[in-house]
């Protein structure tokens, strides 16, 4: 990958000669900033006038345009003052690759006598002090005393280069696919896994040996030299077991790491823990950043989808790499953006999980009903799911739906053979717990979490099967009900996930962009699909999805309540299928027995309650006794 390094410093800190030397020494192509400055900028500074951030603008718009094209050639060396770190940003905004600050740093005298020196150029040595003045020396990027000699420079910037770009920490099955996507996008890494003498031993190393997208990679399993193999801003991406391994891990890295250096949690982490690290952290002048990834082994290894929260700042200069390894939209984009800041990363990642819960217990229910309802067996199951994927309700797990119903192990379908106790991490009922937070139904994700509660008590489900002898019926209904059942259910899950975020960016301040977390998850996380395609382009503003395909809600409502209605009283349980139904009839009710919720708790609490259609939202309390 190309690599766009600016040389920066006051004028005169000696940013051409080390500029110069370096690109010689990675031959490709340098550029003195100076060059483009305006025959006004450059008539303003002769007379000894500084340059404000108006007279900036265009030049580093310039600057940032050239960063830009030679990113898509050889990369480039530019020497740059870049005093301000408005500047910065706007040098590198939209620039697709790594970019790497080289920061010339000296004191007043030293450089006044340099300039004074100095022979054909505009630049008065008066100007000096007002450019020191302005300098924000950012807290990335290599430092360079400028007293030194330029060889000494060039040595402690060559050292630099020697070290890694990029360190992953943690090689489980993520960790690893992940670090093989980076290593194949041609980042120079360091790899660390714990050693447990007996369990995990020379991880990083075997690794390294095993796949030869690591062969440039280092290993280790001792934090110190791990993060003294890496340059500065060191960019260290945790990829442990959500919880306590995640603080101890930090705990661990951070008597080693310098102000600046970014610490990525690539787990899924509780968003309230991401917020908590984000502002321990802050303290010690480290960023934090909470990063979702989805896609399971496959995702991380080929392209996952990238849920990125956490300083902008931080994320700004991992952005390339980010959008390297994500997945690609249908328009080639990458499915990886900023999210917001603090923990909205892990919160959108959560709420993808959350999603998920519900996407499979509707799946699992539509299983059971062409099974149990419809007398299907696996192979005509599969077979009608393949069709149905070939229409408006292809998603990636219908996909991986009907391939798990054809596999087999030996003679035997391997569905058949597992054991009906569906196991959960934490993301559902944190899902779940967040919504409730945020005063927002999510029926359909405590139903399917619920579900896979009920699924464990497998012991006491049999004792009481063997007395209530269930007995289950056909089910009175066609296979085109139950796609539209199908479809109505997964509209109606997705637009209670997209309300959840939308609520809790209102709440949490986070400006979540939701058409923009339709678009990344249109490719490389595990609930991709033909919806989430449209939901990128409807849930655009204020309007909401069920809003938005009323028409299609109004259509495929008769078929979800005779699916579900005649379902349960054919004996079969459809816990998600049901919650959709009442969140739609509910949700389409202009009247609601609310009333009596509330005279209730009026009655015995004196909670008080509105009057039908009172603008004024004045509150009464009646004396019912
Ligand atoms: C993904 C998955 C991933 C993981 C979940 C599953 O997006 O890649 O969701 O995050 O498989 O942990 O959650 P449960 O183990 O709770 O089902």
């Amino acid at each position: 990958m190309a690599v766009i390094y600016f040389v920066m410093g006051v004028s005169g800190s000696g940013k051409t000669t080390i500029a110069q030397r370096l690109s010689e020494l990675k031959n490709i192509p340098l550029f003195d900033a100076d060059d483009f400055h305006s025959t006004e900028n450059k008539a303003k500074m002769s007379a000894g006038q500084p340059l404000n951030d108006e007279d900036r603008k265009g030049w580093l718009d310039t600057l940032n345009k050239l960063a830009i094209k030679q990113s898509h050639a050889d990369g480039a060396v530019i020497a740059c003052s870049a005093l301000k770190e408005s500047y910065r940003k706007i040098l590198t905004q939209r620039v697709p690759v790594d970019v790497r600050w080289i920061v010339l740093m000296g004191g007043f005298e030293l450089i006044h006598q340099r300039m004074t020196a100095r022979v054909d150029h505009f630049m008065p040595a008066g100007l000096l002090t007002s450019q020191l003045e302005s300098m924000e020396y950012p807290p990335y990027g290599i430092h360079i005393d400028i007293g030194q000699s330029p060889a000494g420079m060039m040595d402690l910037i060559l050292h630099n280069e020697s070290l890694s770009e990029f360190g992953l920490a943690g090689l489980g099955v993520m960790g690893k696919s992940l670090a093989r996507n980076l290593g194949a996008h041609g980042l120079k890494l360091s790899l660390f896994n714990q050693h447990v003498a007996g369990k995990e031993e020379n991880v990083a190393l075997n690794s390294i040996a095993q796949f030869e997208e690591l062969r440039s990679a280092k290993g280790f399993d001792l934090i110190e030299p791990f993060v003294q193999s890496l340059s500065k801003p060191r960019k260290i991406f945790l990829m442990v077991p959500a919880g306590k391994v995640v603080d101890h891990m930090i705990t661990a890295l951070l008597p080693y790491l310098s102000p600046g250096d970014i610490v990525m949690d690539g787990g899924n982490s509780h968003f309230k823990d991401t917020e908590r690290r984000h502002e321990a952290l802050k303290s010690n002048h480290i960023h934090f950043l909470g990063i979702g990834v989805s896609g399971g082994e496959q995702g991380a290894l080929t392209g996952p989808a990238i849920m990125p929260g956490g300083d902008e700042v931080a994320y700004d200069s991992i952005k390339p790499i980010l959008n390297a390894i994500a997945a690609k939209d249908h328009q080639g984009l990458p499915c990886s953006t900023y999210i917001g800041p603090g923990g909205a990363g892990h919160f959108v990642k959560m709420i993808h999980n959350g999603i998920e819960y519900a996407e499979m217990q509707i799946l699992a229910e539509v299983y059971w009903i062409l099974k149990k309802g419809l007398g299907f067996d696996n192979e005509q199951i599969a077979l009608s799911l393949e069709e149905w994927n070939k229409k408006s309700a292809a998603s990636y797990l219908l996909e991986i739906t009907y391939k798990i119903l054809r596999h087999k192990t030996g003679i035997d379908y391997t569905l058949d053979l597992i054991a009906d106790l569906s196991g959960s991490k934490g993301t559902g009922s944190w899902s779940l717990t967040a919504a409730a937070e945020l005063g927002m139904s999510a029926n359909l994700i405590s139903e399917s979490l619920f579900a896979r509660f009920v699924s464990s008590l497998k012991t006491e489900r049999k004792q009481a099967a063997s007395f209530a002898e269930i007995e289950i019926k056909p089910v009175a209904i066609t296979l085109d009900q139950l796609y539209e059942a199908f479809e109505l259910a997964r509209l109606i899950n997705h637009h209670q996930g997209f309300e959840i975020m939308r609520t809790a960016s209102e709440q949490y301040g986070w400006n979540l962009n939701l058409s923009e977390v339709a678009r990344i998850w249109t490719n490389g996380c595990i609930i991709r699909s033909v919806l989430m395609q449209s939901i990128q382009t409807t849930i655009i503003g204020e309007q909401n999805l069920l809003v938005a395909q009323k028409q299609a809600v109004g259509e495929q409502r008769a078929a979800l309540a005779q699916v579900v209605a005649n379902s349960l009283s054919s004996g079969i349980p459809i816990p998600a299928l049901s919650a959709a139904l009442n969140f739609i009839l509910a949700y389409s009710s202009e009247n609601l027995p609310a009333n009596l919720i509330q005279a209730q708790r009026d009655f015995f609490g004196a909670h008080t309650y509105r009057k039908q259609d009172d603008p004024y939202g004045i509150s009464y309390h009646t004396e019912w006794e």
